[in-house]
């Protein structure tokens, strides 16, 4: 039986169109019921729509965080959605949405957790000097970038490499280790 995931996002979406494919082509187990966003501008919104998923726009900026989730809550009991995965969502969901989905919402970081959790990791980890960065997959808790980790894969980053080259090669780490991850998780005997 293939699982149901509902994928939130809030920009380029190139997760989303990841995870999408590799459902459509049976990589993975699931169906994606709706791709949700908070932001009308985002590109992954308009590619979601051109390969024909179900979209939903989140009234985050008109009605607020609270009646934003509450939408949310009604898109997920309609569609009966099982697995919440966030990619590349910008927004830090309520304690009493998580708590009500406890297990149940993967999220993506382009760091090793526990190292540069937030915003503009990448650039963080590049500016600091570190000499591997990486992808982590986690479940989603209370706390911003925290739940428990579920895998994770380093990037080294090279002797005078270009920070956009960088950032390439870890989005293209984090495809790969999205899909791999939660082909398990969401059905644990393959
Ligand atoms: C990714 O780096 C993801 O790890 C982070 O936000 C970025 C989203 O990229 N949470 P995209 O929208 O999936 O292209």
């Amino acid at each position: 039986m293939k699982r149901r995931i509902a994928i939130l996002i809030s920009g380029r979406g190139s997760n989303m169109l990841a995870l999408a494919r590799n459902c459509g082509g049976g990589l993975l187990n699931a169906e994606v019921f709706f791709v949700a966003c908070d932001n009308p501008e985002a590109p992954g919104l308009a590619d979601a729509e051109k390969l024909g998923l179900k979209t939903h726009l989140l009234p985050y900026a008109a009605l607020g965080k609270y009646k934003a989730e509450e939408h949310l809550d009604r898109l997920i009991s309609d569609s009966r959605a099982e697995w919440l995965i966030l990619a590349g969502f910008m927004r830090v969901l309520s304690p009493g949405f998580v708590l009500r989905r406890r297990g149940r919402i993967v999220n993506i970081h382009p760091s090793l957790l526990p190292a540069f959790p937030g915003k503009d990791s990448i650039r963080r980890a590049f500016d600091h000097g570190v000499m591997v960065t990486g992808v982590t997959v986690h479940l989603v808790d209370e706390q911003v970038d925290h739940g428990k980790i579920l895998a994770q894969e380093p990037v080294r980053i090279f002797p005078g490499e270009p920070i956009e080259d960088l950032e390439e090669r870890i989005h293209q780490a984090e495809q790969i280790l999205y899909t791999r991850t939660l082909i398990h998780l969401l059905d644990p005997s393959r």
